[in-house]
């Protein structure tokens, strides 16, 4: 459509909410599908969180409030990235935005126009790629022979107009960590080429190997100077409809990024802040009783898909998907994982992304942020063909 601006011409509708879509008409038809499609924890708001918003709505805090995030909320971000992170911060330096999808697309239209280049590594998350083009830069990806990339690997990609790189630890949807050594080697080549680094932290407390979580920007000076930090409520706290994430950047990155978003968008939503500064500043334990689930379903998942023929499956380190190799089963060639997605589906009334939309061919993402009982019978489901 000649209409439509340039910028949002090959942006491609979010895969993984497509494939829930089309997993949604089936149910919907009355078709048994087990749905593993989605990366939303399937817990309940904790009722603390829930009281919060409550109390603010009743106490009329229902008003327009500062764009970038009430200051009592920025202040406990900034405490919690100082306490657990080890990142030295202030309320000045953080931005709270509508979920943490918000604070990424802020962040590169604050950074990126056209001739920058943005290097993601992949496997990545469907949106990163989605969000540079939007900005008019160019995606450049990473492609590694594993599911991690090396230092080494980085310094190739690098060029004049490296612009940004993105980082997702724990990995959506490989379930990947980058450990502090690794982390300060990537640093040392953002430092020397003197590029900006997004570190997308959404999924720190989903880590299922013992490893202590390193943010990028706790790695020095230099590096926290580059180095934008995003996370949010939406996955720790199960609060993905709430819609609260933040960003942590320098001074001069969060007063664009609030300058942005005052005339874009305005402040994000006042119930769900109160909300999210009893997430962040209330007890925790809901926390610790979601990551135990999902370290039970890990296990469960993992032997399952690894039973099945033609897969391969590693524990994800963290996150909550599992991410086998589906290569001997259909192939490593452009279009399969696609079509076994399709397969699944259409034969199976299995619900899951194919690598593909990740940049990964020959994988297929399983969301287990689904009852052990749905895994249970996806695992025996698959088994009848793949057994
Ligand atoms: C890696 C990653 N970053 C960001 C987000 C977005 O989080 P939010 O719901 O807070 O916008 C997601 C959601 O799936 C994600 O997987």
């Amino acid at each position: 459509m000649s209409f439509l601006a340039e910028r949002v011409k090959n942006i491609r509708p979010s895969p993984t909410l497509a494939m829930l879509g089309r997993a949604k008409e089936l149910k919907k038809k009355g078709e048994p599908v087990l749905d593993f499609s989605i990366g939303e924890p399937d817990f309940d708001t904790p009722q603390n969180i829930k009281d919060a918003a409550a109390k603010a709505m009743k106490e009329g805090f229902t008003k327009y409030t500062d764009p970038r995030g009430i200051l009592e909320l920025r202040e406990a971000i900034a405490g919690k990235l100082c306490k657990e992170n080890h990142v030295d911060t202030e309320a000045e330096n953080i931005v709270v935005s509508h979920g943490a999808k918000h604070a990424l697309f802020n962040v590169f239209a604050a950074l990126c126009e056209k001739g920058d280049e943005v290097i993601i590594p992949a496997p990545y998350w469907v949106s990163f790629s989605e969000m540079a083009k939007l900005c008019q830069a160019t995606p450049v990806i990473l492609h590694s022979k594993g599911l991690k990339f090396s230092a080494e690997e980085l310094r190739q990609k690098v060029s004049g107009k490296t612009k940004l790189l993105v980082l997702n630890y724990p990995n959506n949807p490989s379930g990947v960590i980058y450990s502090r050594n690794e982390l300060k080697k990537i640093a040392e080549v953002a430092v020397e080429n003197n590029f900006f680094v997004i570190s997308d932290e959404i999924y720190e407390k989903f880590i299922y190997t013992g490893e202590t979580y390193t943010s990028l920007a706790s790695l020095g000076d230099e590096i926290s100077r580059l180095a934008i930090t995003v996370n949010g409520v939406s996955k720790t706290y199960a609060m993905t409809g709430w819609r609260i994430g933040y960003l942590c950047a320098r001074k001069e990155i969060t007063d664009a990024i609030n300058a942005t978003q005052g005339n874009a968008s305005g402040n994000p939503n006042s119930i769900a802040q109160k909300a999210a500064l009893e997430a962040i500043t209330g007890p925790q334990d809901s926390v610790k009783k979601m990551v135990a689930e999902f370290a039970k379903r890990r296990e469960i998942i993992s032997k399952g898909l690894s039973g099945l023929n033609g897969f391969e499956c590693e524990k994800p380190m963290g996150a909550f998907y599992a991410f086998p190799s589906v290569a001997n089963c259909f192939g490593a060639k452009a279009g399969s994982s696609s079509k076994l997605a399709s397969f699944l589906l259409e034969e199976l009334k299995i619900a899951a992304v194919p690598g593909s939309d990740f940049g990964k061919e020959g994988f297929m993402r399983f969301s287990f942020a689904t009852s052990t009982d749905t895994i249970a019978q996806g695992i025996e489901r698959l088994k009848k063909h793949f057994g």
